[in-house]
């Protein structure tokens, strides 16, 4: 299997990270309180963040798998998720109206701003392009942050989790993972299609995103918060692929483009009804305590998604790309 090369660091934090990996695991006399007075959403702590929870997942090239669990770097990470946890917190309103906020994801705007509005309103194949790299970062690990949490759960709303789940990873057949489907719309599309291959031209607001899933699903603390983002994610999908969908059609995309979109207007419509009810329901009769961070994940989802969008758009609206030049 082909590995990920260590991303080109971005600041002191994402530099300290990549130059430790590339020895043995070790102690080492890491940035802690630079990483406590960090920049939450900055370039570094998010890329630095990304790096080491990238060891839970494939790795990196060249790199020893035994850093996964390596106490020194364990306790710069838990300094940058502070950082960032804090910075989540602080930019929510918080609360535990759990179907105001799931409610309001609902509703669709006539005059909606979001990237797949864009794109499907005159968006230009570049800019599609531009899209399909920055998401390749969540998308090659499509539901994989969403796997820890399911020894969290009990009963129902585990059996109704993992029957999502099921689906995202392909209702038991590899060429249809949705990783997979990810995978052959970026070739359709003409674009490297490895394993973070864009890693570097992808930037902090992207990173965040999917930071946000591993921290949700690494820490059983926020397992509320993960499933809050997956009902999220599932809800608002439908609408946004459906817009895509017509954005793809008017370019006239490789149907392998159209077919990554198209499979998540009818699997999500269900997935939302699902999370709703069987898993969000059946959580907060167990346990009720978890309301707040639920909503909690609904918010942060939002925030995050929010920033990528407004950041994206800028760049287009200013006629300016939305990667980093690497
Ligand atoms: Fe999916
Ligand atoms: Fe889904």
């Amino acid at each position: 299997m082909k590995l990920p090369q260590l991303p080109e660091p971005r600041g002191e934090l994402s530099a300290v990270v990549a130059e430790a990996l590339r020895g043995e695991p070790a102690d080492h006399d890491y940035p802690i309180e630079a990483a406590r007075l960090a920049d939450p959403f900055g370039e570094d702590l998010q890329l630095a963040l990304h790096v080491c929870y990238e060891l839970h997942y494939r790795g990196f090239d060249s790199v020893n798998p035994d850093w996964e669990w390596n106490p020194g770097l364990l306790r710069l990470r838990s300094a940058m998720e502070d950082t960032f946890l804090a910075a989540l917190r602080d930019g929510v309103s918080g609360g535990d109206d759990i179907s105001g906020v799931l409610d309001a994801l609902l509703v669709e705007p006539v005059d909606g701003t979001g990237i797949s509005h864009y794109l499907r309103d005159g968006g230009e194949w570049w800019q599609v392009c531009e899209y399909f790299v920055h998401r390749s970062i969540y998308h090659h690990k499509e539901a994989d942050p969403h796997a820890w949490v399911i020894p969290r759960l009990q009963g129902q709303a585990k059996a109704a989790l993992v029957a999502v789940e099921f689906d995202e990873f392909g209702g038991g057949r590899g060429e249809r993972m949705h990783s997979q489907l990810y995978v052959d719309l970026l070739a359709g599309a003409g674009l490297e299609t490895g394993y973070l291959h864009y890693l570097d031209v992808a930037p902090a607001s992207m990173l965040a995103v999917v930071n946000m899933m591993s921290l949700f699903g690494l820490h059983r603390s926020l397992r509320g918060a993960l499933v809050g983002h997956f009902a999220a994610a599932e809800i608002t999908t439908a609408p946004s692929a459906q817009r895509m969908v017509k954005a793809l059609r008017r370019l006239e995309a490789d149907p392998a483009c159209v077919l990554f979109f198209t499979e998540h207007v009818e699997a999500d419509a269900v997935h939302e009804q699902v999370m709703r009810r069987d898993v969000i329901g059946d959580l907060l009769t167990r346990e009720p305590e978890l309301t707040e961070s639920v909503v909690f994940g609904v918010q942060a989802t939002d925030l995050l998604e929010d920033r990528f969008a407004a950041e994206v758009l800028g760049a287009w609206r200013a006629n300016r790309p939305s990667l980093r030049q690497s």
